[in-house]
């Protein structure tokens, strides 16, 4: 069966990963969560104090110099079937889903010089298609020739009181409140950064989520993808 390339931007808690998930089993296909990579650069900066909660330290240039040396890869977890993020050779995957990464992340995402060594690492991995990449830049700056390119929406409140979920369900003490606004200034930052800004390409397939469930949208997007690898 043709392979192709199957490229999924949106802004955050869209339920990018969700379908990206989906697809990727029912396909045989890599999932990369780029996301993951940003977050395991800004925990690297926040533990190597390059940068801090409150602004006060920011060495970008000195985290610049270290970015050859700094190791990111995903490795299987063989029990779930999913592929967890490794910071030089240490699991990373908890923490770097927590609010605290969440409020610098989209600041060391504005750093061209990261996307750089980000982008590349993400060109090698889609090399040989058969792969689901999500992120923000993944149809205009990753794989411009994606056969599918997809471009998810969902009201700012929507996708807070599911990431408001996901961290409660996870144990962390967060407020609704407080991850209303994280969402609305990652959603600020992502979409007017200079460096590859969030934006929907003319051949993206938007999909608002707002209202449909699940199953729905993986059907109809299956669908889209399959129509595509046979070709009509
Ligand atoms: O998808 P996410 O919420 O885990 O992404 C974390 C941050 O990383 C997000 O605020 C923007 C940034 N990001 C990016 O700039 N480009 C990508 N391809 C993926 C994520």
């Amino acid at each position: 069966m043709k392979k192709i390339t199957i490229a999924i931007d949106g802004y955050s808690s869209t339920g990018k990963s969700t379908i990206a998930k989906q697809l990727a089993k029912k396909l045989g296909y890599i999932y990369v969560d780029t996301g993951a990579m940003y977050r395991a650069v800004a925990l690297y900066a926040l533990e190597n104090g390059f940068i801090s909660a409150d602004k006060e330290e920011e060495k970008i240039e000195a985290l610049i110099k270290m970015l050859p040396y700094i190791k990111l890869d995903f490795r299987l977890n063989e029990e779930t079937g999913v592929a967890e993020m490794y910071l030089d050779g240490e699991n990373v995957e908890k923490e770097i889903r927590t609010l605290r990464i969440s409020n610098v992340v989209s600041r060391v995402a504005t750093i061209s010089e990261v996307r750089q060594k980000l982008v590349e690492q993400q060109k090698k991995m889609g090399k040989d298609k058969g792969v689901v990449m999500d992120g923000r830049d993944i149809g205009t700056v990753v794989f411009p020739d994606a056969e599918l390119k997809l471009f998810m929406t969902a009201s700012p409140e929507t996708r807070a009181h599911r990431r408001y979920k996901e961290l409660i369900d996870r144990g962390e003490d967060v407020k609704y409140k407080a991850v209303l606004e994280n969402v609305q200034n990652r959603d600020y930052i992502d979409s007017h950064r200079e460096a590859s800004p969030l934006t929907k390409t003319d051949d993206a397939i938007e999909f608002d989520n707002s209202d449909m469930g699940l199953k729905e949208q993986f059907e109809r997007i299956y669908n889209f993808a399959m129509r595509i690898i046979n070709g009509e």
